[in-house]
């Protein structure tokens, strides 16, 4: 069965000091407690040691928001998926859109991301997702399904099997605008279609597919009630230890 998911990405936000103080917080919090999901943070890179560090990994994963497209060497400013790894995190978010949107990463470039976290024994949670003018001119699936192709379709089976999908309509990103439930749902399934057509019924039952955008307390557990979605991608809503676990507790 395929893992039911909560994966706080906390992007640009919080000092090392803060950060550390929400990590311990929501450590805190889930310490006498058996979540039904897997727990994911997602932190900037130079928190990644000391969250390790400071939480109970067996209980809160630790991921990056993403890692170099190259393996090491003189690429100044970059951090390599055997550097994220030897924090101690086991994630890395790849594909977000605001790396696709500001940071202009490309299918291709994606494609390599994703194969050097692989080979660092990284689990990707790779985010797929079109824009509010895909949407309304209804080619949001055509948008999603070549996003899939373009950047994991090269994968062996065995290596797909260890990747998150996270669907995130960029309208519904930081905007308060959520998908609703059904088309939440539809896209989910049809992702699913999408991936059994390549790698069959087996591993797409087994692929665990986030939703994001806008989740919160108030909207997770109807989201999450629906058949295809295996937990969420919560990016404003992990910034608050209490927020977040309301999320997980949709499960
Ligand atoms: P949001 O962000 O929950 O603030 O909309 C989600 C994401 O970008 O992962």
């Amino acid at each position: 069965m395929r893992k039911k998911i909560v994966a706080g990405n906390w992007k640009m936000n919080k000092t090392l000091q803060e950060g550390l103080a929400l990590a311990k917080e929501l450590n805190t919090i889930l310490a006498n407690e058996t979540p039904n999901c897997d727990v994911v943070i997602g932190t900037p890179f130079i928190h990644l040691a000391s969250v390790v560090s400071a939480v109970d990994t067996h209980k809160i994963g630790v991921a990056a928001q993403n890692c170099a497209d190259k393996e090491a060497g003189a690429y100044t400013g970059e951090v390599s998926a055997a550097m994220v790894k030897s924090t101690g995190a086991g994630y890395v978010i790849l594909g977000h859109s605001e790396r696709r949107t500001y940071y202009g990463e490309t299918a291709e470039t994606l494609k390599t991301k994703v194969e050097l976290a692989l080979k660092n024994n990284l689990i990707p949670i790779f985010c797929i997702g079109e824009v509010l003018a895909e949407r309304e001119s209804n080619v949001h699936f055509e948008v999603v399904k070549s996003q899939i192709i373009d950047s994991l379709f090269g994968l062996s089976a065995a290596d797909f099997s260890k990747i998150i999908l996270a669907y995130e309509p960029v309208w519904a990103i930081g905007t308060g605008k959520t998908a609703t439930a059904a088309q939440a749902q539809e896209m989910h399934a049809f992702i699913r279609k999408t991936l059994a057509s390549k790698y069959g019924k087996e591993i797409a039952d087994n692929c665990s597919i986030l939703y994001g955008g806008s989740c919160n307390p108030g909207n997770a557990k109807e989201l999450f009630s629906n058949p295809d979605v295996d937990g969420g991608l919560i990016g404003g809503a992990s910034l608050k230890a209490a927020d977040f676990k309301a999320i997980i507790d949709a499960f």
